[in-house]
């Protein structure tokens, strides 16, 4: 088999800025195209996330990621770790060029499939890439998939997604009017009908399954995919006395905004997998219109509801770069 790149089909002009748009196909894993060098590159961060994550990680990730089995010497094969997650939670990994529309992502996760970035990083980009790679969607998202608590919540997440989609395509067209072939959009229309019910719900999974916090009996652990996937925000957002520590609260979450550049400057603390799985029983679409008419919260605020576990100090924060 020969070398694969991957192919990116274009850019799309996002509330992000330009974003990467790749092929939304399904690719097999080219495991037999690996390198030396991407093999290496999965040895090191696997190795060195392993000693960061002992007492950091929750009890639950390492006992999962311990039950997977995925090799620290090279990249494991999608099709043995498929056979264990099967088995555990009918979840399947499915190979990907890279970061999915939103809708295509919805799908699959509402259907047991977690989209896995087939390549990684090189050796120059160990501790920082801007985009998800095999390490990340492997080594982070995977474990926890072995748990039915956690299974369930992913997929009840993708199933809210697509749901989500539906509702913030309605608002629009509703919003919409076209007088003597001119379209007019009213906006504060579009909004109270749930325009922006992809946002709130983004805001969700950033802080859960990205840079999601949970309280053990012995103290704070990370399981947030963005979090164990990084050496430093791995001991940052547990360690640091910067960013605030506060408890999971599903409307508070979905009204904030976050960081893509940077360390987050809160981090909101879960006490069970069961409860993120709660959270999403009820029908979100009245939240999301009775959210229209609140402000979003500055990333970094910390408001008088709050459960603080720690006011941040707030060292080191940008000022402006929230999204
Ligand atoms: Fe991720």
């Amino acid at each position: 088999m020969n070398v694969q790149t991957p192919t990116r089909v274009e850019s799309q002009l996002t509330d992000k800025g330009y974003v990467p748009v790749y092929t939304t196909a399904v690719v097999e894993q080219p495991w037999d195209s690996y390198t030396p060098e991407d093999h290496e590159v999965w040895k090191i961060l696997y190795a060195r996330q392993q000693e960061v994550l002992k007492g950091r990680a929750s009890d639950e990730f390492l006992r999962t990621q311990r039950e997977m089995g995925m090799s620290p010497d090279q990249i494991p094969k999608f099709q043995d770790i498929n056979k264990l997650l099967m088995d555990a939670t009918g979840w399947q990994l499915i190979g990907v060029e890279g970061l999915l529309p939103e809708l295509d992502f919805f799908e699959h996760l509402a259907n047991r499939r977690f989209p896995v970035t087939w390549w990684i990083r090189r050796m120059d980009q160990l501790d920082y890439l801007s985009e998800p790679d095999l390490f990340h969607d492997l080594f982070g998202h995977v474990p926890l998939l072995m748990n039915p608590v956690f299974a369930n919540y992913m997929a009840a997440y993708g199933r809210g997604g697509v749901k989500a989609h539906g509702i913030a395509e309605a608002a629009r067209a509703a919003a919409t009017t076209v007088v003597d072939g001119v379209e007019h959009f009213d906006e504060a229309k579009a909004l109270s009908l749930g325009s922006d019910a992809l946002t709130n719900l983004t805001r969700l999974y950033w802080y859960t399954v990205e840079f999601g916090l949970i309280r053990q009996a012995d103290g704070l652990r990370i399981y947030g995919s963005g979090i164990v996937s990084s050496k430093g925000e791995s001991i940052y957002s547990l360690e640091s006395d910067a960013p605030n520590r506060i408890g999971f609260n599903l409307e508070r979450i979905m009204r904030t905004k976050y960081r893509i550049d940077t360390y987050q400057k809160t981090y909101f603390v879960i006490d069970s997998y069961e409860q993120l799985m709660e959270a999403t029983f009820p029908d979100f679409t009245p939240i999301y219109q009775r959210l229209a008419a609140e402000d979003a919260i500055p990333a970094g605020n910390v408001l008088s509801s709050d459960v603080v576990f720690n006011e941040g100090t707030g060292e080191g924060w940008l000022t402006d770069g929230d999204v």
